[in-house]
């Protein structure tokens, strides 16, 4: 499927979605963030698809929200359309796991989109900031609960009410990305980690991203809970037989996805 603002591949079971509006520093508009829902959907499908890795370019991730086609909204038309919640929704029930490989830019709604993925992978390159304050508005697409749960309220408040910028560093030892890698390796890498996770059984790697989700959610007993049942329920399948063989037979695992 052709896109106007994606580039989509699917190799070695790794689907790579780029970002794909280079004027614009990524800005998502209707059009990127509905195409980005779709090729999300698509992959989700796709049996060949094991893992999805979303970038943007080396100067932008994604610098937010398009303020060119959001600015002459009122209130009664975003309310309404109850603008890009049918698509952030869409990208958020992907049960595959998504990795974001972050360089440049990832601010307001790009900094959010990134957090709506698994885990990121950023470039030393990388900037991340909520500064939707310098325009009148809050984030709108989970910026305000997603980087409070994942930096603490603390420099969540820091970066919405000052509209500042962190850099790949701090957000590392903040614990909003997973890694910090040179830019010129953040593809190696991140498809690397990709290729990593789509050697493992893909039901399993489905339990861990819904067990790891409720975290999120759910209180620590009932999330403790899940998880237990999660963990008992595992041992229904053949891929527990096939990986408990395996270690004991001192040979790799040859997972089925059953
Ligand atoms: C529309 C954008 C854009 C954006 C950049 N561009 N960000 N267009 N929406 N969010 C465009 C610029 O207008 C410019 O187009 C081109 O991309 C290059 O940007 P420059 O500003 O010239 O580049 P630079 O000087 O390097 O500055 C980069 C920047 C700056 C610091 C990232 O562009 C910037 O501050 N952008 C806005 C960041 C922001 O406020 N994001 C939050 C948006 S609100 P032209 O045609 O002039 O060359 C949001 C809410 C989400 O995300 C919730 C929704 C529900």
């Amino acid at each position: 499927m052709a896109f106007e603002t994606l580039i989509v591949e699917v190799t070695d079971h790794v689907c790579l979605i780029r970002l794909n509006r280079p004027d614009a520093l990524n800005a998502l508009n209707q059009t990127l963030l509905g195409e980005l829902a779709q090729a999300i959907g698509e992959a989700s499908f796709n049996d060949a698809v094991r893992v999805i890795v979303l970038t943007g370019s080396e100067k932008a991730f994604a610098a937010g929200a398009d303020i060119s086609e959001m600015a002459e909204k009122s209130f009664v038309e975003v309310f309404t359309s109850d603008l890009f919640a049918d698509e952030t929704d869409a990208i958020t029930r992907c049960r595959k796991p998504i990795i974001a490989a972050v360089a440049g830019y990832a601010l307001g709604g790009g900094c959010e989109l990134a957090m709506m993925c698994d885990f990121i992978i950023a470039a030393d390159t990388a900037k991340f900031g909520q500064p939707e304050i310098n325009l009148g508005v809050v984030a709108g697409m989970g910026g305000t609960q997603r980087l409070t749960k994942l930096v603490g309220k603390s420099k969540s408040m820091d970066m919405h009410l000052t509209g500042r910028f962190m850099l790949a560093e701090e957000a590392e030892r903040s614990g909003l990305v997973s890694r910090v890698v040179p830019a010129k390796k953040l593809m190696e890498e991140a498809m690397a980690a990709a290729q990593k996770i789509a050697e493992k059984s893909a039901l399993t790697s489905k339990a861990v991203k819904e067990a790891v989700n409720r975290a999120e959610e759910l209180p620590l007993r009932e999330g403790i809970l899940f998880e237990r049942r999660l963990f008992h329920s595992l041992f229904a399948t053949e891929d527990q037989s096939e990986g408990m063989a395996a270690f004991l037979e001192k040979r790799e695992p040859q997972f089925r996805d059953k």
